[in-house]
């Protein structure tokens, strides 16, 4: 069930609440929450609910939802699990909107069958979910603080959605220390109705927010969160942090694809397809959030280190490398702006060296010289304590040049290092919300994200391509694999489907005895290759099914009767339904190009350097799909053995056209065909320009049920 922006906006900015289990315990939830929306300052009507009557907070208390006289926008339930369902139905029937479900004891401990009954009956009447088990909600538009966090929090633009209560708990009090403000904070739980998707279709627009974070554990319905995420990005900066690195479910896959295609590194390369920012931990999280949401992104991206210490400009360096800041390398343009703030025995190559003996005047005056300069769009300003720099001037040669940065739209990060007196002050100016670190890697991954966000911005995603495709004739081709109870198609078969498909294979033909492989082999023309045809060898290589090369008839019979030895040694029980005998293609570059349907992202598209050592390499990159062709050559780009595409030692650049060819087309048919799972062509060789590229061997896996999945 998807939410519109407009309905989710009665979440975000009820005009009445009422908090289902509001105590008169002042040591209970039920009762904080209900403290913490008044202290909030929020303005609509408050319902406090409580059987037993009274006064709470000075509110008067209605026995039940039915007692209550006009609409209610938001119902906040924290009673006991086992009374939720009624407190849902209460609600409901009373017309509410939105319940929040603070109360644990559901999905998470295996309830499962309690919590879908909940969210069935909440949509049977209208009405939607948040949660179960949550913390709340904060929402800066309405002054709402509705969980049972410290209070407290800062009213800002950083909208933070996160999947663990007890860590945005936790965020409140750190926020609020950080001096980070919030435009609304809110705990998705079990998720069991809105999840992420619903929550940023109402941020996209709303004005308040200018960076959003989301801490994730678990991606469920990956398709709509990638369209919105991608929509989202276009507006204003998303950071994920996302937990779990755990590779146990691709453990378990089948294939190359499914084992190379660890669910992280599927969720960081479709994060980075939609232009999300991923923080590695919570700090580097919030150190984005302030920044983007505090600076306005340059126009370019020529950057500049000044410094009174080289090593510390070296370690600034390497971070520029590693978070892809561009420092400016005009020598000549660099020394003309430079040299007269530098003195003769400093440097005006960037990194800028005042060098040790530099004061906060020299500073400025080199801070100045940046700002004015057009050919500067941001600065890295860093500093190491000395004897020769007052301490105590930092703090204001810091905040004042920081304020003339700002007003001057053009972004800057300090970063100081030093003792403790130094410390102090970098927590001072950051209270202050200067981006200044200790750390020089955390002020330049600020910069980082903020150009990645740049780009993103700057060269927005192309509307998805794919390719027509006869469905009905791939459906065929399936029907006849599962009438034989198979779950995966024979090589006859994938070849037929990579005809339909449209990409070019090897001619072959199936030999089902010694004669009938020899002549096959006589009419492709040698040298051929062999490999065994079984539903039980998945792995041909490894079984010893595979021969290459074969130059003449003698070859063709040693290869089939070493073949047919081996594989059934290797697999004894296997069931060869023959040897297929195909032409010999000539060497290329060897790559792969696979698709599978992932549980958590649905339909996803895999491109890397192929071959047979493809999972000791795991040179490969991911696409949620669809996808378009400018994607599919960022994919190729991402690989390490991107270079041997362009062409190395002499050699020349390969048909890249041909390959982003066949990523499309491998990518339609996952979308199209629900019955498959899996889909790879590996080898797929590539050869120089103009003369395309062949696919060596495809495997296709089939889903056990008729229909497939559905979530593409
Ligand atoms: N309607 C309204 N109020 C009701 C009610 C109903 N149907 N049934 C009970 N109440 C009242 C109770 O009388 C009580 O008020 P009182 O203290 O004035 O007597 C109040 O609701 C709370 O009920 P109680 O039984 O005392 O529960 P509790 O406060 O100990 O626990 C929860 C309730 C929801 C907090 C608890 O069940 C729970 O789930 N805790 C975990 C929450 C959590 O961690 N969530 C995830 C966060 S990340």
């Amino acid at each position: 069930m998807s939410t519109k922006s407009t309905e989710i906006k009665s979440l975000f900015e009820p005009r009445s609440v009422a908090v289902i289990g509001a105590s008169h315990d002042p040591a209970k939830i039920g009762h904080t929450i209900l403290a913490n929306i008044i202290t909030s300052g929020y303005r609509g009507k408050i319902y406090p609910i409580n059987p037993k009557g009274g006064t709470i907070l000075d509110l008067p208390v209605y026995e039940s939802i039915g007692a209550i006289d006009g609409e209610l926008d938001v119902a906040c339930t924290c009673v006991p699990g086992k009374y939720v369902f009624g407190a849902v139905k209460e609600t409901a029937a009373a017309g509410t909107k939105f319940n929040l479900i603070i109360s644990s004891g559901f999905s998470e401990i295996g309830n499962i069958e309690e919590e879908r009954r909940i969210v069935a009956y909440a949509r049977e009447h209208g009405m939607r979910i948040l949660g179960p088990n949550i913390f709340g909600m904060f929402s800066a538009a309405a002054s709402m603080d509705m969980t049972f966090g410290p209070g407290g929090i800062l009213p800002g633009s950083v909208a933070i959605i996160t999947q663990s209560g007890a860590l945005g708990l936790a965020m409140i009090g750190k926020t609020a220390s950080e001096n980070i403000g919030i435009s609304t904070m809110i705990s998705v739980g079990n998720k069991a109705d809105i999840n992420e998707s619903d929550l940023l279709e109402y941020l996209i627009d709303d004005q308040h927010t200018h960076a959003i974070m989301m801490y994730i554990e678990g991606v469920r319905e990956g398709g709509p969160l990638v369209d919105v995420l991608r929509r989202a990005t276009a507006k204003k900066p998303v950071i994920v942090i996302k937990s779990g690195r755990s590779k146990r479910g691709a453990a378990a896959a089948a294939s190359h694809t499914g084992s190379l295609a660890g669910s992280d590194e599927i969720f960081d390369a479709i994060m980075r397809q939609c232009g999300v920012l991923r923080a590695e931990s919570i700090k580097e999280g919030f150190n984005l959030c302030k920044f983007l949401a505090r600076t306005k992104v340059p126009d370019g991206k020529n950057t500049v280190i000044i410094t009174n210490g080289g090593g510390i400009g070296v370690l600034a360096t390497d971070a520029c490398e590693k978070y892809g800041v561009q420092l400016l390398d005009d020598t000549q343009r660099l020394h003309e702006i430079f040299s007269p703030v530098t003195p003769s025995f400093g440097s005006t190559k960037n990194p800028i060296d005042l060098t040790g003996g530099a004061v906060a005047k020299d500073y400025s005056t080199a801070l100045g010289a940046a700002l004015e300069n057009d050919a500067i769009q941001a600065v890295i300003a860093l500093y190491c304590e000395t004897a020769m720099f007052d301490v105590t001037n930092l703090w204001e040669m810091v905040a004042q040049n920081h304020e003339r940065y700002q007003e001057a739209g053009k972004p800057i990060v300090f970063s100081a290092f030093g003792g403790e007196r130094i410390d102090e002050q970098i927590r001072a100016l950051a209270k202050e919300k200067v981006p200044i670190f200790d750390d020089v890697y955390e002020a330049v991954s600020c910069l980082g994200g903020l150009y990645r966000h740049h780009d993103h911005l700057t060269n927005p995603p192309l509307a998805p391509e794919e390719v027509e495709l006869d469905v009905a004739a791939i459906e065929a081709i399936i029907r006849g694999a599962r009438a034989e109870g198979r779950t995966f198609l024979l090589a006859d078969e994938g070849h037929k489907l990579m005809e339909i498909v449209g990409i070019r294979l090897p001619q072959s033909l199936v030999a089902r005895s010694i004669e009938e492989a020899v002549a096959h082999a006589e009419r492709i023309g040698c040298p051929v290759a062999m490999k065994v045809v079984s539903r039980d060898i998945l792995h041909k290589s490894d079984a010893g099914g595979v021969a290459l090369d074969l130059d003449n008839r003698e070859e063709v019979v040693d290869a089939y009767q070493a073949i047919m030895r081996s594989c059934r040694e290797v697999v004894p029980h296997a069931n060869i339904t023959g040897i297929e005998v195909a032409e010999m293609v000539p060497p290329g570059l060897e790559l792969i190009v696979g698709a599978r349907r992932d549980p958590g992202f649905g339909p996803i598209v895999m491109f890397g350097h192929g071959g047979i050592y493809v999972e000791v390499m795991k040179d490969v990159s991911f696409r949620a799909v669809p996808t378009n062709r400018a994607e599919a050559l960022t994919m190729m780009q991402e690989i390490r053995a991107y270079p041997l595409l362009q062409g190395v030692r002499g050699e020349d650049p390969k048909d890249t056209e041909s390959v982003i060819d066949a990523i499309l087309r491998v990518a339609t048919v996952i979308r199209k065909c629900k019955s498959i799972t899996d889909i790879e062509v590996n080898p797929l060789i590539a050869y120089e320009e103009g003369e395309g590229s062949k696919a060596v061997d495809v495997r296709v896996l089939l889903s056990t049920s008729e229909g497939g999945r559905s979530d593409a």
